[in-house]
């Protein structure tokens, strides 16, 4: 079992197309297990964006990842990094393939809709930035609700 960290994007919950893109992770039978609106701030959009910080593009990747509201989910399932960067598609809306959910819905090479992590380590590291408080409260409750 794996944990990975994604994003709806700003362009996601400003076009609403959040309950369509979450339907994806829930019918391929991922469990979200943590999901939170917030407000990314310059400071964790660099600590999430490390490796880019240096990049031409950066300046306006956090321009935009700050514009306006995210949905961050922690989701659990087997393999489930590599099995969500597979129901993404490529980086780019106009490259990714048909039947993925950047393919499906992007035409940006930025406003791509949704972050995965791509590694354990990427997921161990950004997951703390977005529940840094943990994100198991809802497999607790769960765990309640079969128990009651
Ligand atoms: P990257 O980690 O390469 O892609 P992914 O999201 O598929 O892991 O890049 C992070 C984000 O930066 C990407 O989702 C969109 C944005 N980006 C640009 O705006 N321009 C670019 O040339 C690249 C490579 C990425
Ligand atoms: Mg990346």
């Amino acid at each position: 079992m794996q944990r990975t960290l994604v994003l709806l994007k700003p362009d996601c919950v400003q076009r609403a197309l959040m309950g369509k893109i979450i339907s994806r992770f829930e019918e391929k039978g991922l469990s979200i297990v943590a999901m939170k609106m917030l407000h990314v701030t310059p400071e964790m959009s660099r600590e999430h964006y490390a490796e880019h910080v240096e990049k031409p593009f950066y300046p306006s990747l956090e321009e935009f990842i700050t514009s306006a509201p995210v949905v961050a989910m922690a989701i659990d399932g087997l393999d489930v990094i590599s099995v969500v960067r597979e129901l993404l598609g490529a980086t780019s809306g106009l490259k990714a393939a048909a039947g993925t959910i950047r393919g499906d819905f992007s035409g940006s090479r930025q406003m791509n809709l949704v972050h995965a992590s791509d590694s354990p380590e990427s997921a161990t590291r950004e997951l703390k930035i977005y529940f840094p408080e943990g994100a198991c409260s809802y497999e607790q409750a769960s765990k309640d609700f079969l128990r009651a």
